[in-house]
């Protein structure tokens, strides 16, 4: 079985879970059940950041310890997930004991290979992006360009890692690079770009500016600077060791593909391959960075008062499931660009695409299955007419997700019901009932639910609940989510009695329709 590991950046635990941090987590979610689908043995690893001075100084705010202020927040993010239906192997949090153990095995490596140095310093230090920021990169008043903050001047003995000499064995395999590793492409010119700029870097503070952090070996002054820690957690979590690796981490590594903010595909990009190659671990398959998402076309910030999280939002449309938010914001955005959420674009788009498009086609094609055949579908009702329209979207979908493409094949999902639609109104089959073209009639219905069968299938991924409950209508037993891809063929719709009237329902409820009445909110 070919093995497929996919990893989300670990989310800082100095606030709640917000959109953004869904955003990840779901589209993530969507390419790891796609996977499954696809037959593959799939290792899904997300987490949190614990350490570094966000997290001491919002806990000393609040009067609590860096400890109890993680695991209070870690909670709130396991919990987002469980909401969300984020089907994780594993949440690696990097206050755990294995992770700590690990990252000072891999600090000691470097320390005594020579790639870690310790050396005097003075720079400017962003605590937003827990790093040191170059003069260049600062905005015209100084500030850090996306935390609007100036940073402060730290002068510290720290230990550094030697990233130059990386730099041009980094450059070149970028530059060579034919599998495209950092997707999508149009960001390749910005690694490079930056990669023209690098020193090396700090991978350590001393205690007396960060207390939480884990210990650097043998020097009790200094502890691990965030990125050394947080990045060693994509092979923490598989039980990677210095000396004796895992069989997990034998079976997982190297990564299929590690999404992440672009925001941080500067220490993905440069500073974790530099790492892995320091280490002499194999490299990441690829680096997805997706794009942001802004509230109402702004960005989220605390003091705007404008971060919202997934459960405000289930909250205010009353949804008994996730699937209608998985799908508007895997959709939001196609790969690696910025993405926004309204409460307007919400339920205009899960009405258009789910409950319209989708759930109607199923509910009035169920309806005059009864209605004309008493709900049964026969051996000599198989026909062809959407079959090269239903296998293209199948092959044209698995082509977007070997290329991370999640919006682009949901949109495919979509146009395969369009031409479906389209096909129930230029056939008319309520029309042919009336003329008494019984056959003709039931080609039609035979053609829309076996195309139905297959938007289920593909649509599991994204939307796992409403799937199930197509999958249901159609009279199909088991869980849709184990149907696997190479096993999809089309004429194989189960035949026999598929639907009675009493058996019908819509699969989605419009967000502000009648038949939700005052239970949703518009
Ligand atoms: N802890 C670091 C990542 C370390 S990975 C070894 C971090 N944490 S974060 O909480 O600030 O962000 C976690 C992820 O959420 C990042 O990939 C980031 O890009 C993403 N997002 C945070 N806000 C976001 C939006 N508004 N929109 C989309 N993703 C955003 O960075």
């Amino acid at each position: 079985m070919k093995k497929y590991y996919l990893t989300t950046a670990i989310d800082y635990v100095n606030g709640a879970p917000h959109i953004g941090h869904a955003y990840e987590k779901i589209l993530t979610d969507v390419i790891a059940r796609h996977r499954k689908q696809r037959g593959e043995d799939v290792y899904f690893l997300t987490g949190t950041d614990e350490h570094g001075i966000k997290i001491q100084k919002t806990a000393a705010e609040r009067g609590i310890t860096p400890q109890q202020m993680c695991d209070e927040n870690a909670a709130k993010f396991e919990q987002n997930w469980k909401e969300l239906e984020i089907d994780y192997n594993q949440l690696i949090r990097t206050t755990s004991l294995e992770h700590t153990q690990i990252v000072q095995k891999i600090f000691k490596k470097l320390l005594e290979n020579g790639d870690i140095y310790k050396h005097s310093y003075t720079g400017l230090y962003c605590a937003g992006c827990e790093s040191f920021l170059n003069p260049r990169d600062l905005d015209e008043n100084g500030c850090c360009p996306d935390h609007k903050k100036k940073p402060e001047e730290v002068t510290e003995e720290n230990y550094f890692f030697k990233l130059t000499k990386y730099k041009d064995k980094i450059i070149e395999i970028i530059k060579n690079d034919e599998t495209n590793f950092i997707r999508p492409d149009f960001r390749r010119a910005e690694v490079l770009n930056q990669l023209e700029n690098i020193e090396d870097i700090s991978v350590s503070r001393s205690v007396d500016s960060v207390s939480w952090g884990i210990p650097v070996p043998g020097d009790e002054s200094q502890v691990i600077y965030v990125w050394i820690d947080a990045l060693s957690n994509y092979i923490t979590a598989l039980g990677y060791d210095t000396e004796n690796p895992s069989e997990n981490f034998k079976k997982y590594w190297p990564a299929d593909v590690q999404v992440i903010g672009k925001d941080i595909l500067k220490f993905h990009s440069i500073y974790w391959i530099a790492i892995l190659m320091a280490l002499g671990v194999e490299l990441p398959k690829n680096l997805l960075a997706h794009g942001w998402i802004t509230i109402d076309e702004t960005k989220m910030s605390k003091s705007l008062g404008n971060v919202i999280s997934s459960k405000s939002v289930m909250d205010e449309f009353e949804l008994e499931h996730p699937d209608a938010f998985r799908y508007f914001m895997v959709t939001a955005a196609p790969i690696g660009k910025d993405g926004n959420y309204s409460d307007d674009d919400f339920k205009e788009k899960v009405n258009a695409h789910i409950a319209n498009n989708i759930g109607n086609l199923l509910n009035r094609t169920l309806n005059m299955l009864v209605k004309y055949f008493d709900g049964n579908l026969e051996q000599d009702f198989i026909s062809n007419d959407l079959k090269s329209a239903a296998t293209d979207t199948l092959d044209d979908i698995k082509t977007k997700f070997d290329k991370f493409e999640v919006a682009e094949a949901a949109q495919s999902i979509v146009n395969l019901a369009d031409t479906a639609n389209k096909y129930v109104n230029d056939t008319a089959p309520w029309s042919l009932a009336k003329e008494g073209k019984m056959q003709e009639c039931a080609k039609v219905l035979y053609n829309v639910l076996e195309t139905m069968r297959y938007i289920a299938i593909m649509l599991s991924p994204y939307c796992p609940n409403i799937s199930q409950k197509i999958w249901e209508q159609l009279s199909l037993e088991g869980n849709v989510a184990d149907f696997k891809l190479d096993e999809l063929n089309w004429g194989e719709m189960k035949l026999g009695k598929i639907a009675e009237k009493s058996t019908i329902s819509p699969v989605f409820l419009r967000l502000d329709s009648e038949i939700a009445g005052d239970k949703k909110k518009c």
